[in-house]
């Protein structure tokens, strides 16, 4: 590891720890720490870039044609890769046309920079232009909040990517650490309950609830080892129907 990423050593491990335990897609974006994290992630994957996913996100400010080209070549140096697995949209930005951002997407992907083209934070209606700007290729993903505690994207949105085929990546899929400090109310019985009968954790419990959803995987972040290897256990096994389905309503 590089002397100047001396700090970020636990940051890394943590990366590591990750891939070591079978979690394989990485998202980061030109926004988080000035572009700092994706020099954190070049770190982390040096020695095994081809079996990782690598996402990162050009910022709302950078949606001009000829700023994402500029973007994604800054990323693609801070990440010392040639090409990034997805390239996504950080957020909308409707005072910067959306043709010329996904024009400049699918150059990126002629020249082999990005293989796949994907969005954040859009609305149904904003994902829907955003395919219809593109020529030759589909929206691949659209990454936005999703967790137990926060499913308003459950009314329009999600119906749509599983129509349209889009893949919903939830971001803050534990709340920011919250499902696992969640209080002594109804809900949070019921999910301790289901978590006993797993002999898993809230958190385990409410991740598996979000990837065994059609067309949703998750994204949690941990930077604390014991975090990493609860989060990889969220994976493997599958809640019953019946589970699901009472975790739906508890939460509601
Ligand atoms: N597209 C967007 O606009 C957008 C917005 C927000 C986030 N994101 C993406 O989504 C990722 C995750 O979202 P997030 O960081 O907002 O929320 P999150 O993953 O729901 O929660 C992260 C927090 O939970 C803690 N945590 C992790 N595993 C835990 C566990 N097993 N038990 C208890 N606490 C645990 C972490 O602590 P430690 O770090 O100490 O382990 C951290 O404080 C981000 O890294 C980013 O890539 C995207």
């Amino acid at each position: 590891m590089s002397r100047h990423l001396g700090g970020e050593d636990r940051q890394v491990q943590a990366l590591r720890l990750g891939l070591e335990l079978g979690m394989c897609f990485i998202d980061t974006a030109e926004m988080y720490a000035s572009g700092h994290s994706e020099e954190v992630v070049a770190v982390a994957v040096e020695k095994d870039r081809d079996s990782v996913f690598i996402a990162t996100k050009v910022s709302p400010q950078n949606l001009s044609y000829e700023h994402v080209l500029r973007s994604c070549e800054s990323s693609l140096k801070r990440l010392k890769m040639n090409y990034v697995d997805l390239y996504q949209v950080h957020w909308p930005n409707p005072s910067i046309p959306i043709g010329g951002t996904m024009k400049a997407m699918e150059k990126l992907v002629g020249e082999g920079k990005v293989r796949e083209i994907g969005v954040s934070n859009f609305s149904a209606r904003q994902t829907r232009e955003a395919q219809e700007a593109l020529s030759r290729k589909a929206i691949a993903s659209n990454q936005v909040e999703y967790s137990l505690t926060e499913r308003s994207i459950e009314e329009e949105l999600l119906p749509y990517c599983v129509k349209e085929h889009v893949t919903l990546i939830a971001y803050s899929p534990i709340a920011r650490g919250q499902i696992s400090g969640g209080g002594r109310e109804c809900r949070w019985r019921i999910l301790d309950s289901i978590a006993k009968k797993y002999e898993k954790t809230r958190t385990q419990v409410a991740l598996n609830w979000l990837i065994c959803r059609e067309q949703v995987v998750a994204i949690p972040k941990a930077a604390n080892l014991d975090h990493v290897k609860e989060n990889a256990g969220a994976a493997g096994w599958r809640l019953k129907n019946e589970d699901q389905v009472a975790l739906n309503k508890a939460f509601t």
